[in-house]
């Protein structure tokens, strides 16, 4: 069974010409929300994590369960106002408006290194600026593993050449 089976494709959400991939349809499915997690662990087995690095919202559903079943601990990337403690910023585009994303300045120890998880690699930006901050903050980008790649949008071409990026599925 392919994982893209499990994968609703939505036209024109959340605004006209974009092709929305929902996941939902996949992690309601126990079997294969843990097959994905566990295909994604088997394609990064040969790097050396000490932390993977989630942005919010859908990377906490990628990045949580991978970091415990790598068993290392995990790092919220959270848009701006949502973390309580002292805290670091960058502003980024996204495929579709503007945002800010945010971690904890204590999040990452200088020298660690870090996967970066998401849902879902588009253009590029979320991505990009979650290294900006996990750098910022002296942490190594060794990584980064998502469940979707829109290769059209190239969001590869923004990633630093030493990443390891890892995919399951690409539109
Ligand atoms: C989506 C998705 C990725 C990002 C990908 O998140 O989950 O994080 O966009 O797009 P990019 O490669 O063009 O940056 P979004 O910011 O919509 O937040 P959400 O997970 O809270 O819905």
């Amino acid at each position: 069974m392919d994982f893209k089976d499990y994968i609703r494709v939505i036209p024109d959400f959340p605004q006209p010409g974009i092709s929305f991939k929902d996941i939902t349809t996949l992690l309601k499915d126990g079997e294969m929300y843990r097959k994905a997690i566990n295909e994604l662990k088997v394609m990064v087995s040969d790097l050396k994590i000490d932390v993977i690095a989630g942005p919010e919202a859908r990377g906490f559903v990628v990045g949580a369960p991978l970091a415990y079943a790598l068993g290392v601990g995990f790092a919220p990337i959270r848009k701006s106002g949502k973390l309580p403690g002292e805290t670091i910023e960058v502003g980024y585009d996204l495929e579709y408006g503007k945002d800010t994303l945010a971690m904890h300045t204590d999040a990452i120890e200088k020298g660690q290194n870090v996967l970066i998880a998401d849902d879902l690699l588009a253009t590029g930006g979320t991505i990009a600026t979650s290294i900006n901050l996990i750098e910022q903050l002296g942490g190594n980008v060794v990584g980064a593993a998502f469940l979707i790649e829109l290769s059209d949008l190239n969001g590869r071409a923004k990633l630093p050449e030493k990443i390891d990026v890892f995919t399951l599925m690409n539109y």
